[in-house]
């Protein structure tokens, strides 16, 4: 035996992992210790907790982003650059006479003709100054996004379904650039507008850039929440812990409270959208109380549907075709309506999810403790939600509230996939836990290409483990 000391450790490790298993003593890393060596592979089975992080912190920056826009848009700054540069852009104005001749580009623009004429050089400047870091942040969340994406890619540090992921994101991010200016360029146009009326954006446009905002925010939170999840459970739990977490997130009781936030999240993520109309038409500054609108709970069926809207003549039957869904996006009483609806049903289904997992004899016991705290979260900021709402109509849009409105949308859709990271988990992760539990010698590939542990590291791990359970067994 002493001639074959690999081999007796391989033996004894075997054992070992079996025992620590069973009484459910050791940790995952104790466990990926005793792994034999893989295949070499150009990508990790695990993504590495730098990638999460660095996902987590771009998500943080995003949604700063979110909240600037809402801003530019609240203080009527959006259309001061009339001009998409997207590299020469980059630099503002540098002096008086690059600043006349910005100046003299917004004079051309409908809303100078219309809000602004008697708007002075340096009353410009402040609203320029808005679009302007909008436009930067946005620049610089895309170099901070893809530099960093390169370097993982190229060492390694992420799955291969990560990676593809990563670069949509990063597709995603250089699309939303687009988006901005298409937004914007039907702000410099005046055929949106109605006599009278104030210049503003495509209320549609609008509603893309807001939803392709959240996407790409909802993406990086979601990627880096499941990664750092999965990493703590294959090597930072206790078997035992991990074996019992195992049996939760594929417990077929849960399956109806999974679809349920699911369902939830997509609602959410819809009144969200829903709201964008609101502010793209400035729908919040009609209708200033609640509940009622008008004279009734809502205005008078002939207001909501008004033919004026339509953009197909009347048929033989005297009726629009078009009339229900114009009117839906575009005529600002029925819009607003929607909204209500919206955050009603969507605050009525947070209150019956809250309920039922207090209520539920089979959540009660089957649910995870950290998902039971995000459903709390989720009731906490949707109460949030609707008290922003309401405000922000009470008080006719000021820009604080309708500020604080739009990033409690996003407060809440985070709480929403919070929750679902917390009782879903993928294919892949399961498996993987699965394999990493039921055979301790095949275990978890880490972040490096090769699973391959080091020799030092595996003994040190080994003999961790094998103390309490292996005294006297192993050779001093
Ligand atoms: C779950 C509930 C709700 C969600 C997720 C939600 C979401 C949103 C979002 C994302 C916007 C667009 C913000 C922007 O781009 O500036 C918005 C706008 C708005 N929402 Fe809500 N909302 C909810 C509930 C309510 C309620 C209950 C009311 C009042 C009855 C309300 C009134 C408004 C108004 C007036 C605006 C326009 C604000 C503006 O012009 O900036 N919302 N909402």
């Amino acid at each position: 035996m002493a001639t074959q000391p690999s081999k007796q450790l391989y033996v004894q490790r075997s054992a070992l992992s079996m025992r620590t298993f069973s009484t459910g003593r050791a940790s995952f890393s104790e466990l990926v210790a005793t792994t034999k060596p893989k295949k070499k592979s150009f990508f990790p089975t695990r993504t590495s907790n730098s990638v999460a992080y660095w996902l987590l912190g771009s998500a943080a920056s995003v949604f700063g982003i979110v909240v600037f826009g809402g801003l530019t848009r609240l203080t009527e700054s959006g259309l001061s650059i009339t001009e998409w540069k997207p590299v020469t852009g980059s630099l503002p104005p540098m002096n008086q006479e690059d600043w006349e001749s910005e100046f003299l580009k917004y004079k051309s623009s409908p809303e100078f003709a219309m809000l602004n004429s008697r708007m002075t050089l340096e009353e410009f400047k402040s609203i320029y100054w808005m679009e302007w870091i909008h436009r930067l942040w946005g620049r610089v969340i895309g170099v901070s996004f893809v530099l960093p994406a390169v370097y993982f890619t190229a060492r390694g540090k992420m799955t291969a379904s990560m990676t593809v992921k990563v670069w949509g994101i990063a597709g995603l991010i250089g699309f939303q650039g687009f988006l901005g200016w298409w937004m914007v360029k039907s702000g410099l146009k005046d055929d949106l507008f109605a006599p009278g009326s104030t210049p503003r954006v495509s209320q549609y446009r609008l509603a893309t850039h807001l939803g392709t905002a959240f996407i790409v925010y909802l993406s990086m939170v979601w990627n880096g929440l499941t990664t750092l999840r999965d990493n703590f459970l294959l090597t930072k739990m206790k078997a035992a812990d991990a074996s019992a977490m195992l049996k939760k997130l594929q417990d077929p009781a849960l399956r109806p409270f999974r679809r349920a936030t699911a369902g939830l999240t997509a609602l959410v993520f819809a009144t969200a959208m829903s709201g964008a109309l609101v502010a793209g038409l400035d729908a919040g500054l009609i209708y200033n109380q609640f509940p009622w609108m008008g004279q009734g709970l809502t205005p008078p069926k002939s207001e909501l549907f008004d033919p004026f809207y339509s953009h197909v003549p009347a048929g033989a039957s005297g009726k629009h075709s078009d009339l229900v869904w114009r009117n839906m996006f575009e005529n600002p009483s029925l819009v607003q309506l929607d909204h209500r609806i919206m955050a009603t049903t969507t605050f009525t289904a947070v209150v019956a999810l809250f309920g039922w997992t207090r209520f539920s004899t089979v959540l009660k016991h089957r649910l995870p403790s950290s998902a039971k705290r995000a459903v709390h979260g989720v009731f906490g900021f949707a109460s949030l939600q609707v008290v922003l709402g309401i405000s922000t109509l009470l008080y006719l849009v000021p820009t604080t509230l309708a500020s604080a409105h739009q990033a409690g949308a996003l407060l809440l859709l985070t709480w929403t996939f919070v929750l679902g990271s917390r009782i879903h988990a993928s294919k892949h992760s399961l498996s993987l836990l699965e394999r990493a539990l039921q055979n301790g010698r095949l275990g978890v590939q880490t972040t490096k290409k090769v699973s391959t542990v080091s020799p030092i590291r595996t003994k040190t791990a080994f003999r961790k483990a094998a103390e309490p359970q292996l005294q006297g067994v192993l050779p001093a």
